[in-house]
């Protein structure tokens, strides 16, 4: 036992308290080539809390809350199954998907009426996730547990394992998410005014959809790909080795790998945000992976101006590069602001402060995870972020034609709450 290493994630509670190290059992999550799954079926697991998730049917076998693994140019060709009551759609986030694929709200599946749909990867490798986005419910059924990982691999992921030597059972994909437990159960999706306002938070760290979660790790490098999963808080990542802090390496970002690793002892993680991480293991007996976490008051729309479904807000010329100019009011909370359809890079930012400013580690004001590809960037209360999109989509019959795509908050509760455009390439 003493040749392995554990690995145990926490979630700063309301209170502050730090990471954990439970030592419980360390089940690794099923894996499933995203090229077998033949129907995706989004189904309730509990119907008293309201948990509910994703099961791939292989054919010959069903694998519930799986992730899904795909190498670059891989396809998808299936079917997406409800059981729900309510409407839903599967979204791939961060994924180069034409408007018929991208299951961004305009064509929910109803239950019994189950809908093909075909696409190819074509991004980057890195950790990309799917999650439900009909427009009014896309908070509610996140939290209930339907969020789950597709990790897209190529040959520069398969060069970096090899260089850092990374053992099979040392690479992990995770989604922290959180959920209120009150006496021991957890709570059903029920948001106050408040929580519409700050967005839902909860009390307890879930990875992977567990509880108390913790892995046996190798000695050697350890690389971890992270999604904030939350429905609304920012998580600030550090690991500690009892009462130090462990620094670790920032391999890549939303959509890909950095041109060069960067040294860190803490990253900051919002709402659909994810992080590839690598980390020495060497010498190190335990690891509690940490949150902290930020949040201030509220104000959430995009030019003052609700969502409109029936609405395309501003067009954009297939292949346009644009530099897009966004600027949060300083009496605000910060708003992680996602894209859909296309990545882009962080240029500068302007107005920061307070904490938020202490970030900000980078030429231009940036921070550590502004120095890859991004879908999602996190705006802090009173500043103006710069961001460089190249609108080019493939030249497919997929994507011929006008289409329309989302740029939104991504904390649930304002996306639902109408923080929200649509806009179209043509
Ligand atoms: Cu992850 Cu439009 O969403
Ligand atoms: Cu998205
Ligand atoms: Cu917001």
């Amino acid at each position: 036992m003493n040749r392995r290493r554990f690995l145990g994630a926490g979630l700063a509670s309301a209170a502050g308290a730090c990471g954990m190290l439970p030592m419980e059992s360390a089940v690794a999550p099923p894996r499933v080539a995203l090229a077998d799954v033949r129907r995706l079926v989004v189904e309730r697991a509990d119907p008293i809390a309201g948990r509910c998730r994703y099961v791939a049917d292989l054919g010959a076998r069903r694998v519930p809350q799986p992730i899904l693994l795909a190498r670059r140019g891989e396809s998808f060709d299936g079917v997406i199954e409800t059981a729900l009551p309510q409407p839903t759609t599967v979204h791939f986030h961060g994924l180069t998907l034409p408007e018929a694929a991208d299951g961004a709200g305009f064509d929910p599946i109803e239950p019994g009426a189950p809908k093909r749909m075909r696409f190819e990867v074509k991004n980057r490798s890195g950790l990309y996730w799917f999650h439900p986005h009909p427009h009014g419910f896309t908070a509610e059924q996140v939290y209930a547990g339907l969020t789950g990982l597709l990790v897209v691999t190529d040959e520069d992921d398969d060069a970096l394992d090899a260089a850092l030597a990374v053992a099979p059972a040392n690479r992990l994909a995770l989604a922290i998410a959180e959920a209120r437990v009150v006496g021991g159960a957890m709570r059903p999706y029920a948001p106050s005014v408040e929580d519409c306002l700050h967005g839902w938070l909860g009390n307890r760290a879930l990875v992977n959809g567990r509880l108390d979660a913790s892995w046996i790790v190798h000695p050697g490098w350890m690389r971890l790909q992270l999604l904030n999963a939350c429905n609304a808080r920012g998580l600030l990542v550090a690991f500690r080795d009892g009462e130090t802090l462990v620094p670790f390496h920032l391999l890549g970002t939303d959509g890909g790998l950095l041109a060069a690793p960067r040294e860190l002892e803490r990253v900051f993680l919002y709402t659909g945000e994810r992080v590839d991480i690598g980390i020495d293991l060497r010498g190190r007996r335990a690891l509690a992976a940490g949150g902290l976490d930020f949040d201030e008051r509220a104000g959430f729309l995009i030019d003052q101006a609700p969502y409109r479904a029936d609405e395309i807000a501003f067009s954009v010329s297939r292949g346009a590069r644009e530099v897009w100019e966004i600027k949060n009011s300083p009496i605000s909370m910060p708003h992680p602001m996602h894209l859909h359809g296309f990545g882009f890079r962080v240029l500068r930012r302007q107005g920061t402060y307070g904490e938020a400013r202490r970030l900000a580690t980078e030429p231009g004001g940036r921070l550590a995870t502004d120095l890859g590809v991004k879908d999602t960037v996190v705006l802090w209360p009173n500043e103006t972020v710069w961001l460089a999109v190249d609108f080019a989509l493939p030249q497919e019959a997929a994507f011929r034609g006008a289409q329309r795509f989302m740029f939104h908050c991504h904390n649930l509760e304002h996306e639902d709450g109408m923080m929200m455009r649509n806009f179209s390439v043509i």
